[in-house]
């Protein structure tokens, strides 16, 4: 069974889409799960749905119990969620810098803490989903970028950290992909960007990562690749 948190977003309903359409069992999670409609139709015996707010510490309790409660155990997670800010620094708000960090960063190591035993007895994957400025910081997206490079820095070290638990962790860096994100920006608007990949294949490298035991780190240029 694959958790795919922030399953509602583009990026992770096409993972959580992508892993239905391969058989698996997927826990598709949102802040608000009716969102997720479209994903349990597609398998309504193989989709489960579960509320998470990364902004809340306790959210991967609520998770734990709806895996522990379905047919399987827990073999992968994905984190597909997060937020994103434009703008000078001082154009940004102090509860925009700070949403950034709590979603993008102290949620996911929130989560990730509770479901680590749980993973553990599977062997299991975590795929995280930084982003291209983890490498790459950009001016008009000093937050954004030290928010995802924290995620990157802390994927690393578990990577590290967990391989003593036989768990696997990846540190994906997709570069500027058609999501909409960028339109959904707590604040600021975006400079001009060039065209981003397309989700579907992003997707696709994401969920072939769970099946590559030799994949450890997946750069902007690896996505480049597709
Ligand atoms: N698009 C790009 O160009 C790009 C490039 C590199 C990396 N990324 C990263 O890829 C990931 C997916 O982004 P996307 O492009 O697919 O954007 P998206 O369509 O806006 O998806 C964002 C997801 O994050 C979830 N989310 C936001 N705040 C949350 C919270 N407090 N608790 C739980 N979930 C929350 C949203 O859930 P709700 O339905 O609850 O709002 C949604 O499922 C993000 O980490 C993003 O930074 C994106």
């Amino acid at each position: 069974m694959v958790a795919v948190v922030g399953a509602s977003g583009v990026r992770g309903a096409q993972v959580a889409r992508q892993l239905l359409e391969l058989g698996d069992h997927v826990v598709a999670t949102a802040r608000d799960t009716e969102r997720l409609a479209p994903l349990v139709d597609l398998a309504p015996d193989r989709c489960t749905t579960c509320r998470v707010d990364l902004r809340n510490p306790g959210a991967g309790d609520g998770l734990l119990e709806v895996v522990r409660s379905g047919p399987g155990r827990l073999d992968a997670v994905v984190l597909a969620s997060g937020v994103v800010a434009f703008g000078d620094l001082v154009d940004t708000p102090d509860d925009v810098i700070e949403e950034l960090f709590v979603t993008n960063v102290v949620g996911p190591l929130w989560l990730l803490r509770r479901l680590v035993p749980e993973l553990a007895e599977r062997r299991g994957v975590v795929v995280s989903i930084s982003a291209v400025v983890a490498e790459r910081p950009l001016p008009g997206m000093a937050a954004y970028s030290a928010s995802k490079a924290a995620l990157s820095s802390a994927d690393e070290a578990l990577r590290r950290e967990l391989r003593r638990r036989g768990i696997r962790v990846v540190d994906a860096r997709p570069p500027h992909t058609e999501t909409g994100l960028v339109h959904r920006a707590l604040s600021g608007s975006p400079p001009t960007l060039p065209q981003g990949a397309r989700p579907v294949d992003v997707a696709r490298r994401i969920v072939d990562i769970l099946d590559d035991p030799d994949i450890t780190a997946l750069a902007a240029e690896d996505f480049d690749a597709t």
